[in-house]
């Protein structure tokens, strides 16, 4: 059995904890592994390396992807879909694990109706795919943002300041709810609630009113206000899978702030930050787990399959259904999150 395995759109730690499961199983089946360079791109291109057990040892830790990533997305032109296609039967493989988020697997789903077998392996430190309770990397990036909420509490505290923490999150607010929790944020702004400026502005006040006289701010960089309505854009360039770079939210807040209630206000973009460097011990298990599950559905023959989290258990999901809408956060949690803006 040979078998490709790809890692596509941004990084995310626990990355490697995945190729490394993968090829320590199923060398012991017997499987040869091809690494695919830099995700859908290496299989246009054909460049692709060995994976010998060797090759994953010590990688466990590592945060990144050793087999590279990016964000090419081989369906846009029919000539590079043939090519990949082409490439697949040349390298001779008979399975292809593709390791990513909803862009990445949702091409590894329209391959799966062209005749490739895939198997998907559900990765974003956003957490936002339908088809898992957990992806991989969401882990590690809270508790980067509870750290960094820790530390710039004191400086904020220092300098009785408003402090406006920018974190990822796209279109779901999962990092923004956690971090900002379990990191004491007095108010926490999503995409799923667009926001009115002047409720932030009352919260600020209000508690420099009780005598607190600073507050932290999180939001997610894809939260954005009512009367703007829609996301804050760095550029207006789409990338290959029709994304804008978001980012903005955080600096428009700080100045709104400031100039609304009078007080200095500084704001911080966490940035990819939050994607860098070693997993913690839950995403490393989960990630092991999740590369375990993929060479089980291998070796059973099942294809156009993703694995998943459901409660505790890794169960599979249908590609398709992996990838079918954004999981949001629920009002539920945000409720929870809210008892504290108050
Ligand atoms: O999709 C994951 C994510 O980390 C988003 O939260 C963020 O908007 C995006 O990737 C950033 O992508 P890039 O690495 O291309 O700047």
């Amino acid at each position: 059995m040979k078998v490709g395995i790809l890692t596509g759109g941004g990084d995310c730690p626990g990355l490697n904890a995945v190729i490394r499961a993968v090829v320590k199983k199923g060398t012991r089946l017997g499987y040869e592994f091809v690494g695919i360079k830099d995700g859908w791109k290496g299989l246009i291109d054909g460049r692709v390396e060995p994976l010998p057990a060797s090759r994953v040892s010590g990688i466990l830790p590592r945060g990144g992807t050793i087999l590279g990533t990016s964000r090419t997305n081989p369906l846009k032109k029919e000539e590079d879909t043939k090519k990949t296609i082409e490439n697949i039967k040349a390298l001779g493989l008979d399975a292809l694990i593709a390791i990513g988020g909803d862009d990445t697997l949702g091409v590894a789903a329209r391959l799966f109706e062209m005749g490739i077998n895939t198997v998907g392996v559900p990765k974003t430190i956003d957490n936002d795919l339908s088809g898992t309770d957990v992806t991989f990397g969401f882990d590690t990036a809270v508790g980067i943002v509870t750290e960094a909420l820790d530390r710039l509490h004191s400086t904020t505290e220092s300098h009785h300041r408003v402090m406006v923490v920018e974190v990822m999150g796209r279109h779901a607010g999962w990092i923004a709810v956690h971090g900002g929790m379990a990191g004491g944020a007095d108010y926490i702004l999503i995409p799923e609630k667009p926001f009115d400026v002047q409720s932030v502005v009352d919260v600020v006040e209000k508690r420099r009113a009780e005598g607190k006289n600073f507050s932290i701010i999180v939001a997610a960089e894809g939260a954005y206000p009512k009367e703007a309505g829609g996301m804050i854009t760095k550029e207006k360039e789409l990338d290959a899978f029709g994304h804008a770079r978001l980012g903005g939210v955080g600096e428009f807040l700080a100045e709104e702030i400031e100039k609304r209630v009078g007080v200095e206000t500084r704001f911080v973009v966490l940035g990819h930050l939050q994607r860098g460097g070693t997993p913690t011990a839950y995403d490393r298990v989960l990630a092991t787990r999740y590369g375990i599950k993929a060479v089980e559905l291998i070796e059973e023959s099942r294809f156009g399959r993703m694995v998943a989290l459901r409660g505790s258990d890794i169960i599979d999901v249908c590609l398709d259904e992996a990838t079918a809408k954004t999981r949001t956060v629920d009002d539920e949690l945000y409720a929870i999150a809210e008892v504290f803006f108050g």
